[in-house]
């Protein structure tokens, strides 16, 4: 998607093309704009695997255990995927998906119980919750870069008290996936996901890259440099690829590893197609 074009800026700006309507009196407007709403059933697995590995100490220790989905889409259905992978896990949680489009919200019914699923209005202001974690998958891409970083910003200041966001960004089906994880000091680390059995190269993945990243994906930016390693790693490690693609995606993040890439996390994400690095080694230049 080109960023180029005076109508494209006006239509991407955060300011909404048409009005939207009110959260409720005396609330802020629901900052963002309506995009297209397309979703999928577990489409977002990748990242809920994920959130459910990393993310349950956070939501435990939190005195209201309140997850948002923000931008759910045309159906409801990641976000109850969402309720329900972390329902077990999390006592106490609440999950909110909010959505700029009222019709979108109009649309699906309320509360399931346990755990509690609620749908609003709602947009970058978080609809004045206060969330422990925030998950905004396939939103930003359909916004231009400046506004996507303000965006961070606006989310960022709604969390909780030690609260987190997660925006990416995946395909279709969810077989690839990027997504950066920010708390209220800014971005902390960007984790690629992929099935890796439908990977020529690393680098694949390049078209999913957040919008932070995607324009900066050029000779001379880190983000690039981390792929063209990742894809020369892969590439020394064919010979694994006898022992399923799995253990050759193992053994080329292990070599970036041993090259001093500061990765987060441990084999045992890696087996499942992830990698996480942390956000200043790849952040813009
Ligand atoms: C492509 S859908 C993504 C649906 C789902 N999250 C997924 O990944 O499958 C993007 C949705 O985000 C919504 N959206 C865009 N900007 C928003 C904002 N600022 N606040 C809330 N929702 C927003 C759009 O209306 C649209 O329904």
């Amino acid at each position: 998607m080109s960023d180029g074009g005076s109508e494209h800026k006006r239509r991407a700006s955060l300011t909404p093309r048409k009005a939207v309507p009110r959260l409720a009196a005396g609330r802020a407007r629901a900052l963002g704009l309506p995009t297209r709403g397309t979703t999928n059933a577990n489409r977002l697995r990748r990242v809920d695997r994920w959130l459910l590995a990393t993310q349950v100490p956070r939501l435990r220790d939190a005195a209201r255990p309140l997850v948002v989905d923000l931008g759910y889409g045309s159906s409801a259905v990641t976000t109850l995927e969402l309720a329900d992978r972390l329902g077990p896990e999390v006592p106490g949680l609440e999950v909110v998906g909010l959505e700029i489009d009222p019709a979108r919200v109009a649309a699906v019914a309320e509360d399931r119980d346990p755990p509690r699923v609620d749908f609003r209005v709602g947009g970058f202001e978080l609809a004045g919750l206060r969330p422990v974690l925030v998950r905004a998958f396939n939103v930003l891409r359909q916004y231009d870069e400046e506004s996507a970083a303000r965006a961070w910003e606006t989310m960022c200041a709604a969390l909780g008290p030690g609260g987190l966001l997660v925006e990416g960004t995946c395909d279709e089906w969810g077989r690839r996936a990027t997504w950066v994880a920010l708390d209220a000091d800014g971005p902390l680390t960007l984790t690629l996901a992929a099935r890796v059995a439908d990977l020529d190269r690393p680098s694949d993945l390049a078209e999913r890259l957040p919008k932070a990243l995607i324009h900066h994906n050029v000779p001379g930016q880190p983000v690039h440099e981390l792929l063209r390693a990742l894809d020369a790693a892969w590439a020394a490690a064919a010979g694994l690829s006898a022992f399923g693609p799995r253990q050759r995606w193992v053994a080329a993040v292990e070599a970036l590893a041993d090259d001093g890439w500061p990765l987060v996390g441990s084999t045992r994400r890696w087996r499942h197609g992830e990698l996480t690095v942390r956000w200043s080694a790849v952040a813009p230049r």
